[in-house]
């Protein structure tokens, strides 16, 4: 098994060929520009690992993590539109910096080429591992429209919360860990429960990237404080607040955060003084060990030797603990 560090470095340099053969364009340069900025890459280690995990070669799932990666990049470019996000990764958004029609152009062409990228590989499985990005593909979508029709809902509960944040994130990563598994040839029950691991991570993941939208020092997280709470999403921490309070309170920040009207700064400080009385921050780390935990049984059950899954145990805490 490869360390995470040494297989994030053979990512590193498969994106960075990637990106030289992008033309210097007006369609390809906002490519270029999000693929430069770096990011946790975590998705195309997962592929990695789960190639790793089952006695595969980390070489041979390495253009299944770039396709990964390409993908996820564009999910970002249209996402970023979605929220309205004027930063990313401490620099401004394709959108803000390219207008709207180039992100949506350049992101169109990097879903295309991760499925490209797939196609042209040589791999006798690799029809196999196109259907799973395709698959985690429209559960990406699924997601994210949940998580827009639920900016107009009063209120959401838990399981469609849930829901929503196991289509937006966690499909992907337990995608890019099936994607891993394929191409090492793993027997279906094991592919199962490693993309068990990486749903229960990815909820653990998504739940993290909402608490670090509020409580993340700004300058490691590379995007706008409070970006949620000017949106309107229903993050956790929402969800979290309205099962801490009770009455007028209750009322009270029900309307706060619906209130479309009132200026950004002074909305976010009242919010996050909220959270605070409320031990929403505390309650929404809790949450997110929960599923850490979960994703460890489902590792734990796997049928690979301990020292194998101790390597993906540890990427697992180390994106647990992230402060970005
Ligand atoms: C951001 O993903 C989008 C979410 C699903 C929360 P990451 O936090 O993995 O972003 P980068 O790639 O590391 O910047
Ligand atoms: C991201 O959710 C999900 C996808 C990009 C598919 P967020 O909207 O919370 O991600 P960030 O916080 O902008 O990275
Ligand atoms: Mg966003
Ligand atoms: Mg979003
Ligand atoms: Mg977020």
């Amino acid at each position: 098994m490869t360390n995470p560090e040494s297989l994030l470095k053979l990512v590193d340099a498969r994106i960075e060929e990637y990106r030289s053969g992008l033309s210097d364009s007006n369609l390809y340069s906002p490519i270029a520009y999000m693929m430069g900025l770096g990011g946790k890459r975590m998705r195309p280690v997962l592929t990695l690992l789960g190639c790793e995990l089952f006695e595969g070669r980390a070489e041979d799932a390495l253009e299944p993590a770039l396709a990964i990666e390409v993908f996820h990049n564009f999910t970002l470019l249209h996402d970023d539109i979605m929220d309205n996000a004027p930063v990313r990764r401490g620099l401004p958004t394709v959108f803000k910096k390219w207008g709207t029609s180039s992100a949506i152009l350049s992101g169109d062409v990097m879903s295309i080429h991760a499925c490209h990228i797939l196609a042209e590989m040589n791999h006798p499985r690799s029809l196999d591992v196109i259907r799973e990005l395709n698959r985690a593909a429209i559960e990406v979508c699924e997601g994210q429209q949940m998580d827009m029709d639920f900016e107009m809902y009063k209120s959401v509960d838990l399981d469609q919360y849930i829901e929503m944040i196991r289509l937006k994130t966690a499909c992907l990563l337990a995608g890019a860990l099936r994607m891993g598994a394929i191409v090492a040839g793993a027997p279906e029950a094991d592919t199962k429960l490693i993309s068990d691991f990486g749903e229960n991570m990815g909820i653990a993941f998504q739940i993290m990237d909402d608490y670090l939208d509020v409580f993340g020092d700004q300058e490691k997280v590379g995007k706008q404080t409070g970006g949620d709470i000017i949106a309107g999403k229903k993050t956790f921490l929402v969800l979290e607040a309205l099962a801490l309070s009770h009455g007028t309170e209750r009322e009270e920040f029900s309307e706060l955060i619906s209130d479309r009207t009132m200026e950004a700064t002074s909305k976010v400080e009242k919010v996050i003084a909220i959270y605070r009385k409320l031990g929403v921050p505390e309650a929404t780390l809790k949450a997110a060990d929960n599923y850490v935990n979960r994703a460890m049984e489902a590792l734990n059950s796997i049928a690979a030797p301990d020292h194998r899954k101790q390597v993906i145990l540890e990427y697992l805490n180390t994106i647990a603990r992230r402060q970005h």
